[in-house]
């Protein structure tokens, strides 16, 4: 896999099997930031619980992990991921979050590991394919989906996969996203979201869907 510098400095490495980056040219770090801490408000939340679809690097995670850190809240994060990358490789992904670095380099000893602790809080990995895996019910604040575009990974974006997300989710819990797809989008309702379009950072669109319909069945 090719190491690649996105344009905010942060590194992404590029899968040749889904002919994608792991990450925006525009930047690894700015999209979790800005895309997936902020728009699901889980760098204001007491006490964040994340569901991620797609561990990868682990830049999401390190965000969210540094804003724990720095406003002194406990996370607990619960990570699917179906291809985990060496930990070779994981070392060679630095970024300028120097709290949740030190963790990392922690993490990155036992990898891979399922279930990962410290007076920080918690991190479990279920090393499956999202279609596969049980989640627990009304757990997460937040959902950070991350997979591959729809296009290239269309079965981490389909609706049973989204419904399962839902029941994972606390009511009111949020779920972002860089997809801007439509048929995802009308998925996304049917899943029992409230569907909202927001103004991306170097991408015209986001999409946000807030856990506020009952999911079906
Ligand atoms: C865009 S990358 C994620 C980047 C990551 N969130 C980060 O912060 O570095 C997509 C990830 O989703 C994983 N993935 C794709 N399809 C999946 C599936 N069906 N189940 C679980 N993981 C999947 C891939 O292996 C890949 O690691």
């Amino acid at each position: 896999m090719e190491l690649r510098l996105t344009q905010d400095g942060t590194p992404t490495l590029f899968h040749p099997g889904y002919g994608e980056a792991y990450h925006p040219r525009q930047g690894a770090l700015l999209q979790a930031r800005r895309l997936y801490l902020e728009k699901t408000l889980t760098h204001l939340h007491p006490a964040p619980r994340v569901l991620e679809v797609g561990f990868g690097l682990g830049v999401n995670f390190r965000v969210a992990l540094e804003s724990a850190l720095l406003r002194g809240v406990r996370l607990s994060y619960l990570a699917v991921e179906r291809e985990p990358l060496p930990k070779e490789v994981l070392a060679q992904i630095p970024l300028p979050l120097p709290r949740a670095e030190a963790v990392f380099a922690e993490l990155l000893r036992a990898w891979p590991t399922s279930r990962f602790q410290g007076p920080w809080g918690e991190l479990r990995l279920f090393f499956l394919d999202v279609r596969e895996v049980a989640l627990p019910a009304r757990w997460a604040t937040a959902v950070f989906l991350d997979p591959f575009s729809p296009r290239a990974n269309p079965e981490a974006w389909s609706l049973p996969v989204l419904i399962k997300l839902r029941r994972s989710l606390k009511w009111g819990g949020r779920l972002a996203t860089y997809s801007a797809q439509s048929a995802f989008r009308r998925a996304l309702l049917l899943a029992g979201f409230r569907v909202h379009r927001v103004r991306g950072v170097g991408k015209r669109e986001w999409t946000v869907g807030i856990a506020r319909e009952a999911p079906p069945g």
